[in-house]
């Protein structure tokens, strides 16, 4: 592999010019305001409808945000003949229900991360959106920003050399009445901020042969940390820590024979990387801060997916997915923590 003089551009679009589909947004918490936020600013698509378990809050989003109609459950928000793909902003051990919900009714779905409580539920969605010739996606952000499509064509071309390591960490310490300490709602941080290093070291290694977990818990009661060594017969390693203990770097390195890739605090997020080679070259990338404004890349992709006839999206198959909650079943599994849907 010769040494690139630059890091290849991004092939990631602008999400304006993704055809404009009707959106229909089910739950109106925190990450429900930010991706209404960034598409209204930042694309062409257009959010009709919102639900919510309570017609109050439903009416008081879609004032906030200007949306047409607001339901008060969320079986009318997907029977809404004007919505064309439904999002799923509602905690973790809802999602599989409520992406059901939609697709059962007809619509495209796009789910927050993680997919699904676990492998067997996720695989469940993905054989109902395939069954119903449905467009269905977990909305893991990062693979669709422009930054990680730099990273996939460095991986791609093998800039970095044989991989032996990838480290991931996600850290975010959170107060005590925070939805992440309630076990009804699968708190815990392994769902919520170890699906991004669990997600990308299977990006880049795939899935391991090998799991070694252990965890911490919190004083509410749900698991507080873990840490995850991940054995692959290559000889390869994926080491991954997350907690809601204390705030860790949100940090991402692949590292391989003849560079390593460091993300640094706040991988997740758009923002700079580089690509160091074993020799002390290095090549830089930077890009505007624009946090969860880079929610309009996954909504733009998703929106040209269904256009054209897609049911998924390569930016993140659900067999990726299935994979993923394959993985963190297995890390339940050794820290013996049981969701109240699986007892
Ligand atoms: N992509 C990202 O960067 C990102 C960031 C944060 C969170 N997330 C994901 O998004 C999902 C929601 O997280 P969030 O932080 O937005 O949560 P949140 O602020 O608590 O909002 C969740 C919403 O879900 C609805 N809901 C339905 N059943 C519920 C129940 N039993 N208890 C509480 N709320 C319920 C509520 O809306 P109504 O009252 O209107 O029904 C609530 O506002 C999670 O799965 C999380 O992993 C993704």
């Amino acid at each position: 592999m010769t040494w690139p003089t630059a890091l290849p551009a991004s092939r990631v679009p602008d999400p304006r010019d993704a055809p404009g589909l009707r959106w229909g947004v089910i739950g109106t918490g925190w990450i429900a305001e930010r991706f209404v936020s960034a598409l209204q600013r930042l694309t062409t698509q257009e959010v009709v409808a919102v639900g919510s378990r309570t017609l109050g809050s439903a009416q008081t989003f879609a004032e906030r945000f200007e949306i047409a109609r607001a339901h008060g459950s969320y079986e009318d928000l997907v029977a809404d003949p004007e919505v064309d793909v439904v999002y799923v902003a509602t905690p973790h051990n809802r999602h599989r229900p409520h992406a059901g919900l939609a697709l059962e009714a007809g619509k495209h779905v796009l789910v927050e991360k993680p997919i699904t409580l676990n492998a067997t539920e996720a695989q469940e969605l993905a054989d109902l959106a395939s069954a119903r010739s449905l467009f269905c996606a977990e909305a893991l952000w990062p693979l669709f920003t422009p930054k990680f499509d730099v990273i996939r064509q460095v991986l791609d071309a093998g800039v970095l050399g044989e991989i032996s390591t990838v480290i991931g960490s996600y850290g975010t310490w959170f107060d005590a009445d925070h939805r992440i300490q309630r076990h009804d709602l699968a708190g815990g941080p392994l769902l919520d901020l170890g699906t991004y290093p669990l997600s990308l070291t299977g990006w880049v290694l795939g899935a391991p042969d090998e799991v070694v977990a252990r965890g911490t818990e919190a004083p509410s009661g749900v698991n507080g940390q873990v840490s995850a060594l991940l054995g692959y017969a290559s000889g390869a390693r994926g080491i991954v820590h997350t907690s809601i203990l204390a705030s860790t770097p949100v940090l991402l390195v692949i590292a391989g024979s003849e560079a390593t890739l460091t993300i640094p605090d706040g991988f997740s997020l758009p923002g700079p990387f580089s690509v160091l080679r074993t020799d002390g070259e290095r090549l830089d990338y930077t890009e505007p801060l624009i946090e969860y404004d880079g929610l309009a890349y996954q909504a733009a992709d998703v929106a040209r997916r269904i256009t054209a006839g897609e049911l998924e999206t390569p930016y993140r198959p659900l067999r990726e997915s299935v994979a993923t909650m394959a993985l963190i079943d297995e890390i339940r599994r050794q820290i013996g923590q049981v969701w109240d849907e699986e007892r």
